[in-house]
């Protein structure tokens, strides 16, 4: 019952794409199991590069069925411009699987998300203005729209109709907006309804009949350890659970079917929006970083910030993600520094602390403790093994993989995806 989670172990854009990717040669099902098209998954294959947001980067792989859990929010319209992108380009998408039980962010999903977004100001959170927050509330306060909805117009009217009363006040009165009509967006939806048909299926029943027949069943994570709604820097986190138990309740099955819990773990530290990032840096290393390392979202084209690699992070995603390994990505990126500095600790109101601290206030001015590592100048992309590595690099690695309490298994150290250091097998 080989069942592996992968997601990532930072503030997202580890390299989830590629790594779920390398791995899709050799999996039966690689699975979403939460958020939506707010992910940017990166996959490059020679020399195609192709832009992954709702699909499971598993698509790429022919022998491999791509499936949407239930955990995931879907935007039909992104769907049916992904897939046929993919078909333009030769990919065949018909084995995808959609979940009746994932909710659908609707128009005004979207529209919520950018009206709040304004409104809150200088305190908004910088989300990618995708729906996803209001999809994922609706989904909570029990007044969402789901794929199976869409094949029984009268109750996805009264859905629609329940979901616009409030909103409608809402858009109307404090946002002054002009109030969304009913039989417009559910006119909409239906539009999808035909299209979707061959796609939707009881994905919990196919993924645990899988299991049960031995086949192996990736689940791909998107977002990341810090951006989960419980575990994550909130309020300045997504509204899903990336981490490890969400890959559970986002596709329906048990803890114990999991076998494997793989952490993308960047060798540096980016973030997306707003929120905390004790690394963060404002010079020209940060700068370096992020042209190096083409740090720039894949779904808004925001730049990312950028900062060094904080093993605080790393060990707190060991621990609420019970990881198995690491795939250490982007370890070229860092190639030219003559030192590089690994935070170890952080410093609050003068006090050392190793793990993360559970209070937002405490977190908010978390100074960094550092510890200078020796860096190296040879180029490192071709390097297929460990020994390959110049002896600083392979020194950088082990110090990571001591500070970050799970065992490093593979390392990027270019984006294509032969280039990887496998270093134990993960199936
Ligand atoms: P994801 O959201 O976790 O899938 O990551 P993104 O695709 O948003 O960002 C990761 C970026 O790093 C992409 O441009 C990848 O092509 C690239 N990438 C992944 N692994 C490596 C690596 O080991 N080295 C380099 N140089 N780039 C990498
Ligand atoms: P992948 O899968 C990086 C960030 C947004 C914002 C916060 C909330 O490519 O790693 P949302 O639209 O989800 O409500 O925004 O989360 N965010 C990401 N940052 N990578 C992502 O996905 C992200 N998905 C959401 O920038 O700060
Ligand atoms: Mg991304």
């Amino acid at each position: 019952m080989p069942a592996l989670v992968l997601l990532g172990a930072q503030w997202g854009d580890e390299g989830k794409g590629k790594a779920t990717d390398l791995l899709g040669g050799s999996v039966d099902y690689v699975v979403r199991y939460q958020g939506g098209n707010n992910a940017g998954h990166t996959v490059v294959v020679g020399d195609q590069k192709y832009a992954l947001h709702l699909l499971p980067s598993g698509i790429l792989s022919p022998g491999c069925t791509p499936v949407i859990g239930n955990g995931v929010v879907v935007d039909p319209s992104v769907l049916f411009s992904e897939l046929s992108g993919l078909n333009e380009r030769g990919v065949d998408t018909s084995k995808l699987l959609i979940s009746g039980n994932a909710h659908i962010i609707t128009p005004y999903n979207v529209t919520v998300d950018k009206v709040t977004e304004r409104f809150l100001g200088k305190r908004k959170i910088g989300t990618t203005g995708r729906g996803i927050g209001p999809t994922y509330a609706d989904k909570i306060n029990r007044v969402g729209i789901r794929v199976q909805d869409l094949y029984d117009e009268s109750i996805l009217t009264q859905k629609v109709e329940a979901a616009l009363d409030a909103k409608n006040q809402m858009l109307t009165k404090l946002y002054n907006r002009r109030a969304i009509a009913v039989g417009q967006v559910v006119e909409e939806l239906l539009g999808y309804a035909d299209k979707l048909a061959p796609y939707v299926a009881d994905t919990v029943l196919v993924l645990n009949q899988a299991l049960d027949d031995d086949k192996v069943v990736l689940f791909e994570g998107g977002q990341g350890t810090l951006l989960d709604i419980d575990h994550g820097t909130y309020p300045f986190v997504t509204s899903s659970n990336p981490t490890a138990g969400g890959a559970c309740t986002g596709a329906g099955v048990g803890p114990t079917k999991i076998s494997r819990v793989i952490g993308i773990l960047k060798a540096y530290t980016t973030r997306v929006g707003a929120g905390p990032f004790p690394t963060e840096l404002f010079d020209e290393d940060g700068e370096a970083l992020r042209r190096i390392g083409g740090e720039r979202g894949v779904t808004t084209g925001r730049d990312r910030r950028c900062g060094w690699f904080d093993a605080v992070i790393a060990r707190y995603a060991t621990r609420v993600n019970g990881l198995t390994d690491f795939f250490l990505t982007k370890l070229d990126v860092l190639t030219g520094w003559e030192q590089i500095p690994v935070c170890v600790a952080y410093e609050i109101d003068g006090k050392r602390v190793e793990e993360l601290p559970y209070s937002q206030s405490d977190f908010h001015h978390a100074k960094p403790v550092y510890e200078m590592l020796p860096g190296w100048s040879e180029d490192i992309s071709k390097a297929k093994t460990f020994a390959e590595l110049p002896k600083n690099a392979q020194a950088y690695v082990k110090a990571l993989e001591e500070m970050s309490g799970a065992p490093i298994s593979a390392i990027g150290v270019g984006p294509g995806r032969d280039e990887t250091i496998e270093i134990n097998s993960f199936l």
